[in-house]
């Protein structure tokens, strides 16, 4: 399909900045010509849970009647006095009302045929299978619940959890939320430095590790990490260690007193326990993610609105179903682990598939084979996942009966069309739709995707903002852009937004409502339209990479390597890259005197990768004697992006000594090779 591949290399070249040139916004127009549109099929639609606009329609005549009524297909302890309190930049949803998540995601579906049905069906990578039914989820979330409460955790206090893909990851955070108590993820592959500053900023009382979590065959030391990691955590009064690793555990540094098995905690607990009376405001969690400063943003979520997103885009977007097995491949150390592993399949009384361990262990045909075996319906991954199942080749999911699919997704950073194509054709045998989500940790779940049963799919677009979500492109003076690119802006409150910053109003106010006006969600990422109001996304617009999906800032790698004795300053960006969509390139300037070769990159690799997790590890690093800046002193990214990109140089006027840029540049083509 080379109409398809020549818009990919173009659609790259659009990806991660506004400033567009005349020949990209062609690029664009390009790949509206050759795009071709899958409309539903009629046999995915005659099933299907939304099958018209009628949703559309009804959320466009009043808005705050379409959120309750998908409020009111959940249990709520009290109802609530008033749908929406906006009082700008803050709102409230379903004010008044009380709520248990865990009671929404378990005891409701207890009394009927949903009882004894798989919850979740959870395979280890090295091939145990473990299945938990509804009811027996159900028991161990209380139960440990109940440990909670006996070590001292009360509603409202927090609960680090830094667990590897187990099934106690996620009784784990139904049992914070069971008791109203603040759960605080943690992604397994984060440092122990990493980690201490999300469990300082949050004040966690507990943390539940394990002995160690499985990738691809090796042990990630995540006990060893947790020790050190609260070294500095003075707030820390118990460690729950869930038992993941076979044989030697009884070699691990356990502190008495403070050190518990989640096995024996466990053991013959009571099985009762009454949900907390919760109010729909309440914070269920806190989870971290990269803004543009150093420090990253502790993203709050309030429990009700949470819960009515996450149920309605599963019912919407996914179209669950009872008989569906639902597959969402993200960890749970991430927002879509939250939304779309735990909270809102369970919200919606699926099946969940959870699996541990790594795509290409022990083979490139593991997803393919764990499809085949478990009968999954509805895959939901990343585009860098797809890249690379396409670069192992067609021919291994080729092998597998993947007949059982019947809806494909997409989340964490634009699919280019041709990832779109091979997954479609390849994952979902030309007959499964692909729905194409975007969403951020800060918006909790889905704002912008085609409905499968209802839209035309476009490869390379994420379809129109969903019923009950106003989504706009804005200029940077806030007038709407109704042709070309612009900034992705909210105008309306959502119920699963984010309601604050863990501990710093201020910034959630400067960050996410100070760009036009109080009343304006600024998303951060670029976006343009075609006529019909779908979006095509086209990367962020701050200083934020998407590196896998995996969202991190330069300014966490940039302090990370000045934090080395020998680097005096340093400068990230975001490079293009096949597989990962973006790979981080630093650019470091040393201290007078030190020596700038192989080993030292290796040390400074190193050195972040200990500081924030193997997730930020550069790519590359490459010695610069001097940063370009402008004469105000501020780095020029912009500049740097060029040379990492190997394009052009951009406008150089304002820079303090272009002659910086020239030596840097030819350091870099040198040790590219050209
Ligand atoms: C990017 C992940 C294009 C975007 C759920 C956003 C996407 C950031 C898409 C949020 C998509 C996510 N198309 N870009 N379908 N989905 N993004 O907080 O830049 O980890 O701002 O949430 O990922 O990343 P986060």
């Amino acid at each position: 399909m080379p109409g398809i591949r020549s818009a990919r290399s173009a659609k790259k070249a659009i990806i991660g900045g506004l400033t567009m040139s005349k020949q990209d916004t062609a690029v664009f127009d390009d790949l509206l010509r050759e795009q071709r549109e899958f409309p539903p099929t009629r046999a995915f639609a005659a099933g299907a849970n939304a099958r018209d606009r009628s949703l559309y329609d009804r959320a466009d005549k009043d808005l705050l009647a379409y959120w309750a009524d998908q409020a009111s297909e959940l249990s709520w302890a009290k109802p609530w006095s008033k749908v929406l309190q906006w009082e700008p930049p803050h709102a409230r949803w379903f004010v008044g009302a009380k709520f248990n998540m865990a009671a929404n995601c378990l005891d409701r579906h207890l009394a009927g045929p949903r009882r004894n049905k798989a919850a979740i069906i959870w395979e280890s990578e090295a091939g145990e299978v473990r299945t938990l039914t509804y009811l027996q989820l159900h028991r161990e979330v209380c139960k440990f619940a109940n440990v909670l409460k006996e070590l001292g955790v009360a509603k409202g206090d927090r609960v680090a959890i830094y667990l590897p893909m187990v099934p106690e990851a996620a009784i784990a955070m139904l049992a914070c939320a069971r008791i109203g108590a603040i759960h605080n993820v943690v992604f397994g592959g984060f440092s122990p430095e990493a980690l201490s500053e999300r469990i300082n900023d949050s004040e966690a009382k507990v943390l539940i590790t394990a002995d160690g979590g499985w990738r691809r065959g090796n042990v990630i030391p995540l006990k060893e990490n947790s020790d050190r990691a609260i070294e500095s955590c003075p707030s820390i009064r118990h460690v729950v260690i869930v038992r993941n690793l076979p044989g030697e555990h009884h070699l691990l540094h356990v502190v008495e007193g403070r050190d518990h098995w989640w096995h024996r905690l466990m053991d013959r607990r009571s099985a009762d326990c009454a949900p907390a009376e919760v109010d729909a405001e309440d914070p269920i969690y806190i989870l971290y993610t990269s803004g543009t400063t150093g420090k990253p943003k502790g993203i709050v979520h309030a429990a009700g609105g949470y819960a009515v997103g996450c149920y309605a885009t599963c019912k919407y977007v996914f179209d669950l179903r009872d008989d569906d097995i639902f597959w969402c491949t993200a960890d749970i150390g991430w927002v879509t682990g939250h939304s779309y592993v735990v909270y809102g399949p369970l919200l919606a009384g699926a099946t969940i598939l959870m699996y541990e361990g790594a795509p290409d262990y022990p083979d490139k045909e593991r997803w393919w084979d764990i499809v085949e075996r478990h009968r999954v319906s509805i895959l939901y991954t990343a585009p860098t996942a797809i890249r690379t199942c396409m670069k192992w080749g067609a021919d291994l999911p080729a092998k597998h009966d993947l007949s059982s699919l019947r809806l494909l997704g997409s989340v964490g950073e634009p699919i280019n069309p041709e990832a779109w194509m091979w997954y479609q054709e390849n994952v979902g045998g030309g007959r499964c739709p692909v729905v194409d989500t975007w969403w951020q940790t800060e918006t909790g779940s889905i704002m912008i995707s085609g409905l499968p049963g209802v839209s035309t799919m476009k490869p390379g677009f994420a379809g129109q903002a969903l019923p009950g979500i106003k989504a706009i492109i804005l200029d940077e003076q806030g007038k709407e852009v109704k042709e070309g690119s612009g900034f992705l802006a909210l105008t309306h409150p959502w119920p699963s937004m984010l309601r604050t910053i863990w501990g710093d109003d201020e910034r959630y106010v400067k960050t996410y409502f100070s760009k036009w006006d109080n009343k304006t969600y600024f998303a951060g990422d670029g976006a343009k339209k075609d006529d019909k109001g779908n979006y095509m996304l086209l990367g962020r617009i701050d200083d934020v990479l998407n590196v896998a999906g995996h969202r991190i800032g330069t300014m966490e790698i940039e302090s990370a390597l000045v934090s080395h004795p020998a680097v005096a300053e340093s400068a990230v960006v975001g490079k293009s890259h096949d597989v990962k969509g973006q790979a981080v390139v630093a650019f470091v300037t040393l201290k007078t005197g030190l020596k700038f070769d192989d080993s030292m990159k290796d040390t400074l690799k190193k050195h972040v990768v200990d500081k924030i997790g193997a997730l930020a590890r550069p790519e590359d690093i490459l010695f610069a004697s001097e940063l370009p800046k402008t004469r105000s002193g501020k780095i020029m990214r912009r500049l740097l992006r060029d040379i990492a990109e190997g394009r052009a140089l951009g406008d150089v006027t304002t820079l303090a000594d272009p002659a910086v840029v020239q030596a840097l540049r030819e350091d870099y083509e040198e040790h590219y090779g050209g």
